[in-house]
């Protein structure tokens, strides 16, 4: 089990499960390094994955995290590199990470209370006529076009707009945004990200400065006036809160939208299924989280205490990664679990997370997922893919799973 694997090639991104598949049915938990570096346990198993989400023996403090783990590459050149992208990580951590995702309570009760009322269902719902909205204007837009990408003509415009509604950030300043975010998740631990995460930074600093001088009614604005009372939320946590907003808001939601699109695009007995009863987009919408969780490699823990899991036993300080990309398709759990159906009852799928870090977002990303994707195949049933499906571009990442652009028909 001291054997470090590496998963990240070009036939991992373009389609993990097979690897992931394999991982899942040898063994509960497999030693594995990430394209930048870093060393983790990457654990397959639903039942598994279920309980690490809730088990008091890891953290998610990033603080406590690079205090306790090791640095034991075998390879010294491996370790040099892991060294530098701590320090990296070190650096990005207080601006951008002082994060309700990164913190155990009592700093994560506190975090999340903060914003957890804007995200009730209620809130949410409030938002269907101006989300629909803004999906028909952008639909508006390319309905004399024959061929289009998706991903720039719809998927990214709305969850990404919709979670710059809700922060209050100018709507200019979304490619340059977008910009970063993608360099931030796609080139982790590389100079250029590096640097987007200074610039994120930057940015995110003068705009609150504009807010404190110009209060609007967003929720930018609300955070500010906490921070201000004081001990509620201070400056690095106030600019981290906006940044996980931002790019929490847009970066999964975007994939989703995608890979439920082509999952629909590839499958027309459940599109048929659809078209026929408009009642089955909540299930189907699930399913499209299930078979393919865009937070693919990306729910982070540290172990606190040895952990054993079947015949692994990992130790006291680790890293541990929970692939929901693998929990989702465990054939212990779903009944052919490669299969894409919209009607499965009682997915329990875990690509929102579970327990205390449980997606805030959720109940947003499902409002969006339902009004784009109905909207989208309601609109132009004759929509079909312009490139064959295994020439689709994925993007280069470990934590998500993403198309990098979806070229479709429209009539
Ligand atoms: C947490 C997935 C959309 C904001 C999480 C977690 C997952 C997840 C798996 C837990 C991570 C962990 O336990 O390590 C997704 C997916 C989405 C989505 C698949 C879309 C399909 C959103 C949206 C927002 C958002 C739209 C904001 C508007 C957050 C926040 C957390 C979180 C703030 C941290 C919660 C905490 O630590 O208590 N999300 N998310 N997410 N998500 Fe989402």
């Amino acid at each position: 089990t001291s054997k470090i694997l590496e998963l990240f090639d070009s036939d991992f991104i373009s389609d993990p499960h097979p690897t992931l598949a394999k991982l899942r049915e040898e063994s509960p938990a497999h030693l594995v390094a990430t394209p930048n570096g870093l060393k983790t346990w990457l654990v397959t198993r639903y039942e598994d994955a279920k309980a690490l989400l809730t088990d008091p023996r890891v953290s998610k403090d990033m603080r406590v995290g690079y205090g306790l783990v090791p640095q034991n590459f075998a390879d010294p050149e491996k370790q040099a590199h892991f060294q530098a992208q701590r320090g990296t990580r070190k650096q990005f951590a207080t601006e951008l990470s002082t994060t309700m995702l990164d913190s155990d309570p009592p700093d994560h009760t506190r975090l999340r209370k903060l914003v957890a009322k804007a995200f009730t269902m209620r809130q949410v719902e409030a938002l269907r006529p101006r989300i629909t909205e803004l999906v028909t204007e952008l639909l508006d837009a390319i309905e004399d076009r024959d061929e289009v990408d998706l991903m720039d003509a719809l998927s990214f415009p709305v969850p990404f707009t919709v979670i710059c509604w809700l922060l209050g950030v100018p709507p200019e300043d979304r490619d340059k945004f977008r910009r970063w975010s993608n360099l931030l998740t796609s080139g982790q631990g590389s100079e250029e990200a590096l640097d987007a995460s200074q610039d994120m930074v930057g940015y995110l600093r003068a705009l609150i400065a504009d807010k404190r001088e110009n209060p609007a009614d967003d929720m930018l604005t609300a955070l500010i006036e906490a921070t201000d009372e004081g001990e509620k939320l201070d400056e690095i946590e106030l600019i981290s809160m906006a940044f996980l907003l931002l790019v929490a808001g847009h970066e999964t939601t975007v994939n989703l939208l995608n890979t439920g699109t082509l999952a629909l695009l590839t499958n027309p007995d459940q599109r048929a299924l659809l078209a026929a009863d408009a009642g089955l987009w909540d299930s189907a919408i699930d399913e499209f989280l299930r078979i393919d969780a865009p937070l693919a490699n990306a729910t982070w823990r540290f172990t606190l205490e040895p952990i054993r899991l079947g015949d692994v036993l990992i130790p006291k300080g680790e890293f541990i990664t929970i692939s929901l990309s693998a929990a989702g398709r465990d054939p212990k759990r779903y009944t052919d679990p490669d299969r894409v159906d919209i009607t499965r009852k009682n997915s329990g799928h875990l690509a929102f997370g579970h327990g205390i870090h449980h997606c805030i977002g959720a109940p947003l990303a499902r409002l969006e997922g339902r009004i784009v994707l109905g909207e989208l195949f309601r609109r132009f049933p004759r929509l079909s893919l312009a490139t064959p499906k295994d020439e689709l571009s994925w993007r280069p990442s470990f934590n998500l799973r993403g198309l990098a652009s979806l070229p479709v028909r429209l009539r």
